[in-house]
């Protein structure tokens, strides 16, 4: 398995500027060979820059699909809600237009709402993969709410796997209080016509570079189960 290719920036600005560019031109190509495109964002804090440019970037966003990669178990307007966060830096302007496919519900946990979510993805999926998945890594080599050893990972990353999943993550200082959260299997970004894992600064490419010494042992790293991924086209692009 050759493992993706680490792209890098100069820095974080040029880095954001530069996937803003390339992820705006997948939409576009994805808009023009089929009418519609599906756009999966992860959380956290990394990517904020580049969803600041896409927002106010030209393109069709009443025909993007934006889909959050996971979620943690808290509501809207509530610390640490990724539903926020993506609302806050790229849905607005332009993007404000964009149809938004969240996952936090009212269900009191993600078991109770991982089958109506995975429905409710599947039908903004509508059969086709999704054209673009930004994702970050986690210092711990996870990526989505993939944390290592969590319960229920086993499941998230099962070959057949519906598309939603929910995990309760060990506590550690990267998961913070959230331990509970919902989140995009091992099949939904697998069959991504494009992944890009998204890092900055040192500590995040040692990880990366490390979950690439040993793909196998998934569970110690669960980013590795999708740079091992048959079929997944992954690439990562850093900056210091
Ligand atoms: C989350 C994210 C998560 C994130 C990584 C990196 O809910 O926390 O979706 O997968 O991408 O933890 O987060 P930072 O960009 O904040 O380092």
């Amino acid at each position: 398995m050759r493992p993706p290719a680490l792209v890098q920036a100069a820095a974080p600005a040029e880095l954001s500027a530069a996937l803003a560019d390339e992820v705006a031109a997948s939409l576009r190509s994805a808009l023009a060979a089929r009418g519609r495109a599906v756009l999966a964002v992860s959380g956290g804090s990394t990517p904020a820059a580049l969803y600041r440019i896409l927002a106010d970037t030209e393109l069709d966003w009443d025909r993007v699909t934006v889909v959050l990669v996971d979620e943690r178990w808290v509501d809207p307007g509530q610390a640490g809600s990724n539903e926020t966060f993506v609302h806050e830096t790229l849905l607005q302007g332009r993007a404000a237009h964009a149809v938004f496919v969240g996952l936090k519900t009212a269900h009191a946990a993600p078991t109770d709402a991982a089958p109506e979510r995975a429905h409710a993805v599947a039908e903004a999926l509508a059969g086709a993969p999704i054209d673009v998945a930004v994702l970050g890594l986690g210092a711990d080599g996870h990526t989505a709410s993939w944390f290592p050893h969590a319960d229920g990972l086993e499941a998230a990353l099962a070959a057949d796997a519906p598309l939603v999943a929910a995990i309760r993550a060990a506590p550690s200082a990267v998961t913070g209080a959230h331990l509970d959260r919902l989140t995009l299997t091992l099949p939904a970004l697998r069959d991504a016509r494009q992944s890009i894992i998204m890092i900055t600064g040192p500590e995040k490419r040692r990880a990366y570079e490390a979950a690439l010494d040993e793909l196998n042992a998934v569970a110690d790293m669960p980013v590795r189960a999708l740079l091992a991924a048959t079929g997944a086209t992954v690439s990562t692009r850093w900056a210091p």
